[in-house]
């Protein structure tokens, strides 16, 4: 008895219908960081286990619960990267990227790996792009990354859709005096706060400010707030990021209890979250680790990023029904070849069209066939036109051009003036 073959829960093959999309996509994001003179750095999925532990945090969710973490033949714990941060830092540290305080704007994008209970927007594996840069601590570069998606949403015509959230979580020495202060007053409330919410008071409290509890969301009405205890230095810095956003006419929102749920940020965090999208909202997060990469071993290094999930990003331009026309359509032309010597006057036909005519998208019939058969898989293959070659046509050296989509009649086309043609009515039209 065999049994049926299935992928893995919650990751998900990316069938050919959908690729147009996702290249469509990631072509615009590389184009516009292109744009910005960021720079794409490619890491390995698999990293030590240590290496998450350590900048993620042992107490995050991440961490404690959601890590594809295995022994290899060596014995090493390796983990599947569940996010890109933490690789890229170790690859910037391992190759000397940062020293002398030399500023990189990276980018990369590929699949990160979480055991999270797989619903609509979220799954096991899933995919980010992501950006780092690393030796620039003003606010002028926290604006510029929100500056670049906020063009990035306009280009693809989501930007009414989305929302920026806000805030500054200070420095660590900061954000310690506030967990003392929040700890402190939580204490004070235990009976009243659910049971995650007093686990997470033990092991990382500043969590607690994340639930979705309505009696502890009450509870923490009256707690201190972050702002509060902000140190001048993360005020000022704060101060410049809402000027400049205010000066570039991005409207943002100020979220005092957006925390992240990693462990390695300090001031400036934001999220872009959407309401279209159920329970998942959340399509790119980021902030700045200005303490990370000395963490794991490196110099003082400020650092600032970001990364977007793709899948999060696909099911809304899909929601907001964005996705471009053309981008659905895979071939430009099919050519139809009838009997052996036409196939072969084929073959050579449409290779030197495709030096001819840059970017031109030609499909060959394979597999022979009746008229029938092989118009009904033009017809298929999306194609605007089908090339005709056969018997009659090969001794007049020209084409049948017969127009798919009913834009106007089939005609001849000599071989000599067929390249031109294509190059009008298919790759500019
Ligand atoms: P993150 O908030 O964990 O941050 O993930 C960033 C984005 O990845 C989320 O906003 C969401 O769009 C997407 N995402 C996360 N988990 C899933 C999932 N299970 N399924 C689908 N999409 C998901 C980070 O990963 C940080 N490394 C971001 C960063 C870069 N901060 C500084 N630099």
């Amino acid at each position: 008895m065999s049994k049926t073959l299935q992928a893995i829960r919650g990751m998900n093959d990316i069938l050919p219908e959908q690729t147009p999309l996702w290249r469509y996509f990631e072509g615009t994001v590389a184009g516009l960081l292109d744009g910005y003179g960021y720079r794409q750095i490619r890491m390995p999925i698999v990293e030590f286990t240590d290496l998450f532990k350590r900048s993620i945090g042992e107490v995050t969710d991440i961490v404690e619960k959601e890590m594809y973490t295995f022994e290899d033949r060596n014995g090493d714990s390796l983990t599947l990267r569940p996010e890109g941060t933490a690789a890229c830092v170790r690859a910037v540290l391992e190759h000397g990227l940062s020293g002398g305080g030399q500023v990189q704007k990276l980018w990369y994008m590929g699949p990160m790996f979480r055991h999270e209970r797989p619903q609509k927007g979220r799954y096991r594996q899933f995919h980010q792009i992501g950006l780092e840069v690393f030796n620039l601590d003003g606010p002028d570069i926290d604006a510029e990354l929100i500056v670049l998606t906020w063009r990035l949403w306009k280009l693809l015509g989501i930007r009414d859709a989305v929302t920026l959230e806000l805030n500054s979580l200070g420095t660590s020495e900061a954000r310690g005096r506030y967990r003392e202060a929040l700890v402190e007053f939580l204490t004070a409330h235990l009976d009243q706060i659910d049971e995650d919410s007093q686990r997470r008071l033990k092991t990382n409290p500043l969590r607690v400010l994340d639930t979705k509890h309505p009696e502890t969301q009450a509870v923490l009405g009256n707690a201190p707030k972050l702002a509060d205890y902000l140190d001048e230095e993360s005020r000022v810095h704060f101060e410049g990021l809402k000027a400049r956003l205010d000066a570039a006419g991005i409207p943002y929102v100020i979220n005092p209890k957006l925390v992240r749920g990693l462990d390695y940020y300090s001031k400036t965090v934001f999220e872009w979250v959407t309401d279209k999208l159920g329970a998942q909202g959340t399509v790119c997060a980021g902030g700045r680790y200005d303490g990370l990469v000395e963490q794991m071993g490196g110099k003082p290094t400020p650092g600032v990023g970001f990364a977007m999930g793709i899948e999060r990003l696909i099911l809304l331009l899909e929601t907001l029904e964005q996705v471009p026309e053309s981008i659905a359509r895979q071939v430009d032309i099919y050519l139809c070849a009838f009997g052996e010597q036409a196939e072969l006057a084929g073959l050579t036909l449409a290779e030197r069209l495709r030096d001819q005519v840059p970017g031109l998208r030609l499909m060959v019939n394979a597999g022979a066939g009746s008229f029938k058969s092989q118009f009904k898989k033009a017809d298929k293959s999306g194609a605007l036109y089908a090339l005709i070659l056969g018997d009659d046509e090969l001794a007049q050296q020209v084409v049948g051009f017969k127009p798919l989509r009913g834009q106007g009649e089939q005609q001849n086309i000599a071989w000599s003036a067929l390249a031109d043609h294509l190059a009008t009515c298919v790759v500019q039209g």
